[in-house]
């Protein structure tokens, strides 16, 4: 992490074009400086993979691609995005695995009850590894109801016992034991490629219903998503007003510290 007392002119702007990148030093630090659309993010130069100039990248709406073997980091919140295609990547993705890794460490799931279940995999050097998508439990029974003439809607509930002694029951064990055993049938296979000591949370709207239940869910965390924007908008406001106050030639010194930096983003200034 790079602590500055005072504004440290690295570069004038005119030296970074529009969507390009150059390579600064800050102390003894060298952070590849990006220009998006008016704004100036950072990111440690050497690519944590195998030390690729990150500043020679090319640059995809917020991601850089490392020009030695195409690894890709999200500018905005620093983690690396092993995406085939990371703009693909859901933003509620992303902040539900920048909170999980700041709040839980990593190796670390993230599993959102949304409309469609999201599983979200963050290694333990901070990199967004992938997930899974599933239909949410609210599509499914929607599914249920929808298409059976005879099945009335029913509340998704823990019910008292696997076995149903009537139709309401019945749907009502099927729905949360069914979902559940999807729930864990997933973790059970994530973590087996994530590793034993890899920790699980989970938010959205019915995480209670289904954390209690599971095996694998150690947390459940309501407040994930809106962490991890406060997380994220945390880790921008500092660097653009910085950027702004040295585009206006400002000599006003910092005050507050940088927040904890991210894997290939020690410095977001
Ligand atoms: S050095 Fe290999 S992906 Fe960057």
């Amino acid at each position: 992490m790079i602590e500055m007392d005072r504004w440290t002119p690295i570069t004038k702007i005119e030296n970074v074009p529009l969507r390009e990148g150059r390579a600064v030093t800050v102390g003894d630090s060298e952070i590849a400086l990006f220009h998006l659309e008016g704004r100036y993010l950072t990111i440690e130069n050497k690519c944590p993979h195998k030390g690729g100039p990150l500043c020679d990248g090319i640059v995809s709406g917020t991601t850089v691609v490392c020009p030695l073997h195409g690894q890709r980091f999200d500018l905005e919140t620093g983690m690396p995005v092993l995406y085939d295609n990371p703009a693909e990547v859901g933003a509620d993705r992303i902040v539900n695995s920048v909170a999980a890794y700041e709040k839980y460490g990593g190796p670390c799931i993230s599993v959102d009850f949304g409309t469609a279940t999201t599983f979200d995999c963050v290694s333990a050097k901070g990199e967004y590894v992938g997930g899974v998508i599933c239909p949410g439990i609210g599509i499914s029974a929607e599914a249920l109801f929808g298409r059976t003439a005879r099945l009335q809607r029913v509340d998704i509930r823990k019910p008292a016992r696997v076995i149903g002694t009537n139709t309401v029951a019945s749907m009502q064990s099927g729905l949360y034991y069914g979902y559940l055993g999807l729930v864990d049938g997933i973790l059970e296979l994530l973590l087996g490629e994530m590793g034993e000591n890899c920790k699980v949370v989970a938010t959205g709207g019915l995480a209670s219903l289904f954390g209690g239940g599971s095996k694998y869910i150690k947390s459940v965390d309501n407040l994930l998503t809106l962490d991890g924007l406060r997380i994220i908008w945390e880790r921008n406001a500092k660097p653009q007003a910085a950027a702004a106050a040295r585009t206006q030639g400002s000599a006003k010194p910092a005050s507050d510290k940088p927040s904890k930096p991210w894997p290939g983003s020690k410095s977001r200034r």
